[in-house]
């Protein structure tokens, strides 16, 4: 019964996939085709993604899906309308380019659509559903898992990891704006053991890859973190700087813990000797924090030579911090 319900979730989900990519190379999506060209996607990188357009009419699509036999209760179970009262059925996602989401071997689970415009929101996406577990799935995992480097470049958002596919960096992945989960990390680890954080630059972004560290690190994987300002986003840093220089990015990327601490270190006052030892009591409590004891040292070390203190106490300092937390 549930697997016929996923089964078919995921028939119409292919079915409005293709019909929102046929609408987008016909005369009714030039807006969307033009967004997208401005947006610097070639006709390949749109196909790869399957890029589409959702039409202007309130249930355009609804019509489509009912006229080709699907039932409103099942379109409905993929999250492809909504009801209102006084509208009745009406299409979900309406006059957005779309972006279909698939699962690692290419099945549409679910959609995002984005605004051509300013309006808000500036994206919508599927609820939801039996197919689309949004812990479980990453946006690109379909096509980052041919790819032959040992990492994934984990980014926040569609328009992210299409532009580094289309630059050669077909390791990229997101997440899509909703938190890194374990369901993530574990899924991650089945491909590879190395991630390097390329989120927005802005403090959003800086605290999401905060919080990606120690998840990542729970599951097994190494973290790193790549610097992408002066810009927003890997986005717009290829378009401005190009490829090469992402690369180099990658290159000088800083190790997730050392960025964690950087991060912290702006709450404290450093040129004060009470702020300083503040400042490495917590980075003493986050060392204790590693079950693996070579590890722990290592990083130890790393964090008294950056900060410039003895190995010695803080290491004493992490062991105490290590027993106080039992
Ligand atoms: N997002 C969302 N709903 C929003 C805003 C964002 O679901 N209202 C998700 C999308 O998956 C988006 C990601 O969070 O791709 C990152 O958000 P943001 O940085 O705001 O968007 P960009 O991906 O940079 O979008 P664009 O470049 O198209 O402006
Ligand atoms: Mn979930
Ligand atoms: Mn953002
Ligand atoms: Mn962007
Ligand atoms: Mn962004």
């Amino acid at each position: 019964e549930k697997a016929d319900l996923k089964a078919s979730i995921l028939e119409v989900n292919k079915t409005a996939a293709k019909y929102f990519y046929v609408q987008l190379k016909s005369e009714r999506g030039k807006q969307a085709y033009t967004y997208l060209k401005n947006r610097e996607l070639s006709d390949e990188t749109i196909t790869a993604f399957g890029l589409g357009y959702s039409n202007k009419y309130s249930d355009d699509l609804y019509k489509y899906l009912r006229q080709k036999g699907y039932s409103e209760d099942l379109i409905r179970q993929a999250g492809l309308i909504n009801t209102d009262e006084k509208q009745g059925v009406y299409d979900k996602f309406w006059n957005r380019v779309i972006f279909p989401i698939m699962d690692v071997n290419s099945r549409v689970i679910g959609f995002g659509g984005r605004v051509m415009g300013d309006a808000k929101p500036k994206y919508l996406n599927s609820p939801e559903t039996a197919v689309f577990d949004k812990s479980r799935n990453l946006y690109g995992l379909n096509r980052a898992r041919t790819s032959k480097k040992p990492y994934f470049l984990l980014c926040e958002g569609y328009m992210d990891v299409i532009s580094l596919h289309q630059a050669g960096f077909t390791n990229a992945v997101a997440s899509l704006g909703t938190a890194l989960t374990p369901g993530h990390a574990s899924l991650i680890k089945r491909y590879v053991k190395e991630v390097y954080l390329t989120y927005d630059s802005d403090e959003a972004g800086t605290r999401a890859a905060l919080r990606a560290v120690p998840i990542l690190r729970d599951a097994g994987i190494t973290a790193k973190v790549v610097r992408m300002d002066p810009y927003k986003d890997p986005d717009e840093f290829i378009k401005n700087l190009g490829a090469e220089e992402y690369e180099k990015r990658i290159g000088q990327a800083r190790n997730g813990f050392m960025f964690t601490l950087e991060t912290l270190e702006k709450n404290y006052d450093m040129n004060s000797p009470e702020g300083k030892t503040a400042f490495l009591r917590e980075a003493a409590g986050r060392l204790a924090e590693f079950e693996d004891e070579l590890e722990r040292d290592n990083y130890t070390e790393a964090v008294a030579s950056a900060y410039r203190v003895s190995v010695d106490s803080l290491k004493k300092l992490v062991v105490k911090m290590a027993v106080s937390a039992g």
